[in-house]
């Protein structure tokens, strides 16, 4: 089975990203073979600014690899370095109606909120039906919000197979994470647009600090508190066992343990985890040509694989080569 995702650089990851998305994908690797790349060509849609879309996109792969993303058994790479990539988001907008495109939930909401669209941006379910029908996927682990734009790389695998009477592109199937929302520090979903994140990677005090500045009700040390529907709470089962999340449960029910308490609690279990994998970024981070390795051999393995389902599609479409 081929599992394939594209994680955006367009900004700081956050621990909504781990364990909404990032904790499934460093799961599959045990089990299947991985495709995972930095989507920098979808970013280039929203950060057009050279020296930060460079510094994010290695962000990513940093972050993905000091939180156990293992080389040896994933190919991560640079979406920008398969080119064939782009050449196949041509041919399908061929054989793709305009009416699909225009029909896209997360375009619409993006003119909704007021941004001026470019023509990358409304041609982005082209690029990314590419991105997964250039690997011949199989399984595509999203999250909710990109179910249609795999709905529409199957419709788009579907035109061009019967357009030119072939089998020569896979239908995808997606694999929904079934991650709940992670709640930011005023409650609402954790978002950079919200301001409301913690960052995976900062320092531990910083880290710490965003935490203790979790927003709370003005519940006193004695009352007895309800767990549910508490951020702090919500945060902290997502990340500790089941025993610690009842136990934690039990004092918030019980009365006489302060906000600022569930705060070290929670503070204490997002080291557990960002602490380790924060001396093992900053190792990575200090060996750029190390990185920057196992991005080429993710590469070159992709770009094998595109290479033949590109002269597949050429040739299946009639356009003529020399080379
Ligand atoms: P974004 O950059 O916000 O599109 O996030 C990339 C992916 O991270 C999404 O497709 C989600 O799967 C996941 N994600 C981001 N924020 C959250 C959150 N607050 N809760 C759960 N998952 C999230
Ligand atoms: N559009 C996805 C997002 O914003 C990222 C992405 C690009 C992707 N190409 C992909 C995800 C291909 C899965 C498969 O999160």
């Amino acid at each position: 089975m081929r599992v394939l995702s594209g994680i955006q650089p367009s900004g700081k990851l956050h621990l909504g990203n781990y364990l909404g998305a990032m904790k499934q994908h460093l799961e599959l690797q045990h089990e299947h073979e991985c495709f995972f790349f930095i989507a920098n060509y979808h970013t280039l849609t929203t950060v057009q600014d050279r020296e930060r879309l460079l510094e994010l996109s290695r962000d990513v792969a940093l972050d993905y690899l000091a939180l156990g993303l293992d080389p040896g058994k994933v190919n991560l790479f640079y979406q920008s370095d398969i080119p064939e990539v782009t050449e196949l988001t041509w041919i399908l907008s061929t054989v793709t109606g305009k009416g699909l495109l225009d029909r896209a939930t997360s375009y619409k909401d993006k003119i909704a909120r007021g941004i001026t669209p470019s023509m990358g941006l409304y041609s982005y379910p082209l690029l990314m039906a590419a991105d997964i029908l250039i690997y011949r996927s199989d399984l595509v682990p999203v999250g909710k919000d990109q179910l249609q734009h795999i709905e529409m790389a199957q419709d788009m695998a579907g035109y061009f197979n019967n357009t030119f009477r072939c089998e020569v592109l896979k239908r995808p199937e997606p694999k929904l994470n079934e991650a709940p929302v992670v709640p930011g520090l005023d409650g609402q979903k954790m978002s950079k647009s919200y301001g409301n994140t913690i960052p995976l990677f900062d320092t531990a005090k910083n880290t710490r600090k965003r935490i203790m500045s979790i927003k709370t009700d003005s519940r006193t040390v004695e009352e007895p508190k309800d767990p549910d529907g508490c951020s702090i709470f919500a945060l902290y089962r997502l990340l500790a066992g089941p025993n610690e999340t009842a136990e934690l449960a039990e004092r918030y029910r019980a009365g006489g343990m302060g906000y600022g308490d569930a705060k070290k609690a929670l503070a204490e279990v997002v080291e557990q985890l960002l602490g380790p994998a924060r001396e093992r970024r900053e190792e990575l981070a200090a060996d750029p040509a190390q990185v920057d390795s196992i991005l080429h051999s993710g590469a070159v393995r992709a770009r094998e694989v595109a290479r033949v389902v590109l002269s597949d599609v050429r040739e299946a479409a009639g356009l003529a080569g020399t080379f």
